[in-house]
């Protein structure tokens, strides 16, 4: 046989989970990663962290340290609305993007969700699923999630809001990548949804 170079390839493999708030992409993602033994990374969290660490957002996205994501008051909706603040901010997420792609290839592969995975932190993804729901029926989950301790009409609005924010900014605006495939989870139960996005990893495993 003629001497040809052995190429090593490490065994990555990258799901990339998009979409807007309240959609079940982090249920979808958790559960991909429990049933295949990938690594989950809410990349949600990082901008959340930044959010709530007070003073300069591009200091803090700099600064990050694996105990600020434990912080047990980032799943707030204070800290959702912080982090879509800072999450508009080119610096903020050009401090987080490294990070973000060292976890994606990782040997064993990864799952990431979030807003911007598909699209600029891992476009090379094996995967590219896009996670959405209408506003009203994402609005109720948040709504639910709160104990109903607010309003409906205000969890409503906050979505709508935060929606309009996310897909508006300039840089690494919310949107599917062209090649995701789109997941509507407005009338899936969380079973349906995660069957579906389990049978889109299983063919591109099976085509690897
Ligand atoms: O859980 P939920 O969908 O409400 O929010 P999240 O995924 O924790 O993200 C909170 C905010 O961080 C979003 O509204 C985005 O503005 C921002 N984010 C982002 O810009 N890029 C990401 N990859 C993840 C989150």
């Amino acid at each position: 046989m003629a001497d040809r170079p052995v190429t090593i390839t490490p065994p990555t493999f990258t799901v990339a989970i998009d979409g807007p708030a309240a959609a079940g992409k982090g249920t979808v993602a958790r559960a991909l990663a429990g049933a295949f033994g990938f690594a989950h990374l809410d990349t949600g969290l990082l901008y959340r962290a930044v959010g709530v660490k007070g003073g300069d957002p591009v200091a803090a996205a700099r600064g990050l340290v694996p105990a600020d994501l434990t912080r047990d008051d980032l799943r707030s909706l204070a800290a959702g609305e912080a982090a879509s603040v800072v999450a508009a901010l080119p610096e903020v997420r050009a401090a987080l993007v490294d990070f973000q792609r060292r976890f994606a290839r990782q040997p064993g592969g990864a799952v990431l969700d979030g807003r911007d995975i598909g699209t600029v932190i891992c476009p090379e993804a094996e995967v590219k699923l896009f996670v959405t729901a209408s506003p009203e029926v994402r609005a109720e989950r948040r709504w639910h999630e709160t104990g109903e301790s607010i309003p409906y009409d205000e969890v409503l609005a906050q979505v709508r809001a935060r929606d309009a924010r996310d897909t508006g900014r300039a840089d690494a605006p919310l949107r599917a990548a062209p090649d995701a495939v789109v997941i509507d989870t407005s009338d899936l139960s969380i079973d349906e949804a995660v069957a579906r996005a389990a049978a889109v990893v299983r063919a591109r495993l099976g085509a690897a």
